[in-house]
């Protein structure tokens, strides 16, 4: 039986690549899409999601709008990363398909309590409002949730915008700190993993070439490399989000700590830092699975030959 998931996200044309991934994996049932503020702002994620689910031929799949702010500060965008659009690199046809009526934080509620308990996994690719605030206004569901798998932090690497915080804990810090301090299982992909998946030559012209939609994912990458490449003088750039979808594709292909990881929310200067207990000084408690390695080639072999499928 395919695992249930809910994505929520901000697309981003990574965010867009792990969508895509999911929509490709048929061990993955992709009950919904939840947008959130982030990239950049709530009308234009919401957008994006359905532009990216019209692309994969899938109309059906249905997309909710959530928060357009964090939960008590200003939202921060990241338009100097992904462009105006959030996804900038090829211009695709505006989405016919519907958004849907509900709220997400209302489809997130009604769909864990509707479902049987632990059998849907969350995946927030985005700043965590949407989970956060669905947890704080019906606290019954927390216990139903099977797992999250989310996309955010970093610890040896640091942060990718404060020299400390990581973009979607950044964004809103105090859901973050809700969301780790849950006591779901949690697994978090930080930059430590994904700035080891970085794109190349090689994979991006592999993507290009990867049916239908591969040539869209090329040009997203393309896009958002020149970006990366310049800031880290890297040869590529990390393919951040995708990475929670392969790890439920193929756990084997990531190595982490079951840890104790805490948000900052209270310090100016390392707001949304996940202090992330590696070596187990604090005598805290794990609450989180936090990743510290890939097998890139790996990674990078699963997404071309899915992405081909669709
Ligand atoms: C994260 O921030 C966003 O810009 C990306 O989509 C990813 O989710 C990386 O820091
Ligand atoms: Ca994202």
């Amino acid at each position: 039986m395919a695992r249930k998931i809910i994505i929520d996200t901000d697309p981003g044309q990574d965010d867009a690549v792990a969508i895509l991934l999911a929509l490709a994996s048929p061990e993955l049932e992709l009950l919904g899409i939840t947008c959130v503020a982030g990239n950049v702002p709530l009308s234009l994620t919401a957008k994006n999601a359905r532009i990216i689910c019209e692309l994969a031929n899938r109309p059906d799949i249905r997309v909710f709008a959530g928060c357009d702010a964090p939960m008590a500060r200003k939202l921060v965008t990241a338009e100097h990363v992904h462009g105006k659009t959030g996804l900038d690199g090829i211009t695709l046809p505006d989405p016919t398909m519907p958004l849907q009526e509900s709220h997400a934080v209302d489809f997130l509620i009604e769909t864990l309590r509707a479902e049987p308990e632990d059998t849907v996994t969350l995946v927030p690719i985005g700043p965590l409002t949407n989970i956060a605030t669905a947890m704080t206004r019906a606290p019954d569901i927390i216990p139903r949730i099977q797992e999250i798998v989310l996309m955010g932090g970093g610890y040896f690497e640091g942060g990718n915008i404060t020299p400390a915080a990581e973009f979607n804990i950044y964004v809103d810090p105090e859901a973050a700190k809700l969301v780790f301090g849950a006591g779901v299982p949690l697994v978090v992909m930080p930059l430590d993993v994904t700035h080891k998946a970085l794109t190349s030559r090689a994979r991006v012209e592999a993507f290009r070439k990867a049916g239908r939609v591969g040539p869209a994912v090329a040009s997203w990458t393309d896009f958002f490399e020149r970006f990366d490449k310049e800031k880290y003088g890297s040869e590529g750039a990390p393919l951040h989000d995708p990475c929670t979808i392969a790890y439920l594709l193929k756990p084997e292909l990531f190595r982490g700590r079951h840890i104790n990881v805490e948000i900052e929310t209270g310090s100016e200067l390392t707001l949304g830092m996940t202090v992330a207990d590696w070596w187990r000084v604090s005598g805290r408690a794990p609450n989180a699975t936090f990743m510290g390695g890939i097998d890139a080639e790996g990674f990078f072999a699963l997404l071309t030959e899915r992405l081909a499928r669709l």
